[in-house]
């Protein structure tokens, strides 16, 4: 008896969880609208135009393949390190270490930055040395210290595992698997990785409870008195261009290594402040642990560097404006 109600059970659960996948995504406030609308198509179709704010989402079967390339360790020679290893969707596409590590417990020269709205950016890495996700899918596979591999090697190991074939002609029609595809296809799902609907947003689209007071001051001070605006710009918060902000000095000269201009000397791009919350340590070297350390690092106005930014001063931020500051970067964590 008892096992014929787990079995009704667990048959009413994948109905319900198949319907839920197949059913098409639209925002929620066009939901209604929507579905009068599917309801008796002929008559409404004729009677309104469809609104532009619809927004309907289908799987995109090369977005799918990109998922798994980016989840799958087939990319990495040992077999053990997938981009997402690093990349970690359950911390915020980044991961929990100073730097990285890479095959066989290898430590790497720079902390994992997110993967987040990297669609909208003009330059990819610390230093901007790639300016498309395509460019960029490249160097942590063939990186000695990250995924070890050879492309061509990452090739062999797609051709000839026959799923793999499969899904790759289904969705570029060709045959074998190339650099080319293999790179559009991890490009395109990384475009769909986007942080949207924090706090802050709904604050922005006018819901004035969605912020807590103190981030509200937080927000103030962001735009204003502590100049965080400057350089952390836009909706993804970054100009998407390089400075230097006075961290303490190592070897890494950033972008001068790129653009050998001495100007550049130990400049690195504006990160994004999506999500920021969720992808702590911070900073290039991943310095700081905490939000409150880069708040008092900024209220310091950075270290000594003879290349820093003129903007870093200090901002003379009392505690409770430093915790301010923090609970805005907060807001800015999304679904
Ligand atoms: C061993 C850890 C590791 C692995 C594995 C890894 N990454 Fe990264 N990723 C990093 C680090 C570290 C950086 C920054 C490197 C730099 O700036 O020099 C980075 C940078 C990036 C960036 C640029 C982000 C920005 O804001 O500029 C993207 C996009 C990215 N990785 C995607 C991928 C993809 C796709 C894969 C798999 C093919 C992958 N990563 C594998 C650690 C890793
Ligand atoms: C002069 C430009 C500039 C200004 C002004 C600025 N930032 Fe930044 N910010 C950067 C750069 C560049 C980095 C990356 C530095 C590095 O790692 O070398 C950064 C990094 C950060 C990070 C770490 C993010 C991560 O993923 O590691 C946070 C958080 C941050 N800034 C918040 C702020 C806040 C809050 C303010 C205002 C108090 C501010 N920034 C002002 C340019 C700036």
């Amino acid at each position: 008896m008892k096992k014929t109600s787990l079995a009704i059970f667990l048959i009413l659960s994948i109905f319900f969880f198949a319907n839920k996948a197949i059913s098409i995504i639209i925002a929620d406030k066009d939901k209604q609208l929507f579905e009068e609308m599917s309801a008796n198509p002929q008559n409404n179709m004729q009677q309104k135009a469809i609104p532009i704010n619809v927004v309907i989402m289908t799987i995109d079967p090369k977005v799918e393949l990109g998922k798994k390339l980016f989840f799958d360790p087939i990319l990495s020679k040992t077999g053990k390190i997938s981009c997402a290893s690093c990349h970690r969707p359950d911390h915020g596409f980044a991961d929990d270490k100073s730097t990285s590590e890479g095959i066989n417990g290898q430590q790497g020269d720079r902390n994992t930055p997110t993967v987040f709205n990297t669609v909208n950016l003009k330059f990819l890495f610390w230093d901007g040395r790639a300016q498309s996700l395509e460019e960029q899918a490249l160097g942590p596979i063939k990186n000695p210290k990250e995924m070890g591999e050879t492309v061509k090697g990452v090739l062999a190991k797609l051709n000839k595992d026959p799923q793999y074939v499969k899904e790759f002609s289904q969705v570029f029609g060709q045959t074998p698997i190339s650099t080319s595809q293999l790179v559009h296809a991890i490009a395109d799902y990384e475009r769909t990785i986007i942080s949207k609907d924090s706090d802050y947003d709904k604050y922005i689209a006018g819901n004035k409870k969605a912020l807590p007071d103190s981030a509200k001051r937080g927000m103030d001070l962001f735009f204003g008195k502590a100049m965080c605006v400057a350089c952390h710009k836009g909706s993804d918060f970054t100009d998407g261009d390089f400075h230097n902000i006075g961290l303490p000095i190592t070897d890494d000269v950033g972008r001068s290594a790129i653009s050998i201009t001495g100007k550049d000397t130990r400049k690195f791009k504006t990160p994004t402040l999506r999500e920021v919350a969720n992808t702590a340590p911070y900073f290039h070297k991943g310095q700081f642990e905490t939000l409150e350390a880069v708040i008092a690092f900024y209220n310091a106005g950075g270290g000594q560097d003879d290349y820093k930014d003129p903007l870093k001063k200090p901002l003379n931020l009392n505690d409770q404006e430093q915790k301010d500051l923090v609970e805005f970067l907060k807001s800015l964590s999304g679904r």
